[in-house]
């Protein structure tokens, strides 16, 4: 099934993906075109992180086929255009909230200023401004998620990726994540993929797919 027509940033065929001897999903078809945003729903254990993983490029599939004709074809350079904000705590803990968000700008050639604006400018739309000074220890476990997902915000990429992004936040927080990765991603053309368990914010984008114990997706409603 597709989720969007057009020319897409990553496209999954026939995709299946076996951990020892159990299939966690199988024939998963998905194009993300540009400009589209796509909720991924399912089960906890129906392989939403697994499927994410695969759509990033980070784990090959056992079965199947996943190209991103949109990126680049340079793997180095097309892993600078995804942007994954991922399910589990990702920030370096030495590093400040705006360090974790400057750091993979710099990592990508941009200079100094230009990278700490768009980083602090992040951090400003997730509403972790006066956190930037603070060490992820010293962060509650929203605000580290926030931070997580102003990273991912930060870099301008072509696809994010976003592993449950508001699962750790009350619901006016998940709210205004919800709006601002949505916005932040439409603003540069790019797609949106966000595994949730929020019905709330699947239903903020136009594609709900889900991953069904079969290992099939299928359309849950569009907008
Ligand atoms: N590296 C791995 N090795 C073996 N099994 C794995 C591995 N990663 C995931 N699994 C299994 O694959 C299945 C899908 O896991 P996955 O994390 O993708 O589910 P999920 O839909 O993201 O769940 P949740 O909603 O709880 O985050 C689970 O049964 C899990 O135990
Ligand atoms: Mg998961």
């Amino acid at each position: 099934m597709s989720s969007t027509d057009g020319d897409a940033l990553v496209r999954a065929e026939a995709v299946g993906v076996r951990f020892g001897s159990s299939d966690v999903f199988r024939g998963v078809e998905l194009h993300v075109a540009a400009g589209s945003r796509v909720a991924l729903t399912g089960r906890s254990g129906s392989g939403k992180t697994t499927l994410l993983l695969v759509l990033a490029g980070l784990l090959a599939p056992t079965t199947g086929r996943v190209s991103w004709p949109g990126l680049a074809p340079d793997p180095r350079r097309r892993r600078a255009q995804i942007g994954m904000v991922f399910q589990a705590p990702s920030l370096m803990p030495e590093l400040s909230a705006l360090e974790n968000v400057t750091l993979p700008l710099r990592l990508r050639g941009i200079g100094a200023a230009e990278a700490r604006a768009s980083a602090s400018a992040a951090l400003v739309a997730m509403g972790v401004a006066d956190a930037a000074d603070a060490l992820p220890a010293q962060l509650s476990g929203g605000q580290q998620q926030r931070v997580a997902i102003a990273r991912a915000l930060a870099g301008n990429h072509r696809l994010v990726l976003a592993d449950e992004p508001t699962g750790a936040l009350d619901r006016a927080h998940a709210h205004q994540a919800a709006l601002a990765l949505r916005d932040g991603v439409a603003a540069t053309g790019g797609a949106l993929v966000i595994a949730t368990h929020d019905p709330e914010l699947a239903a903020m984008l136009d594609h709900q797919l889900v991953v069904t114990p079969e290992g099939h997706l299928s359309r849950a409603g569009t907008r």
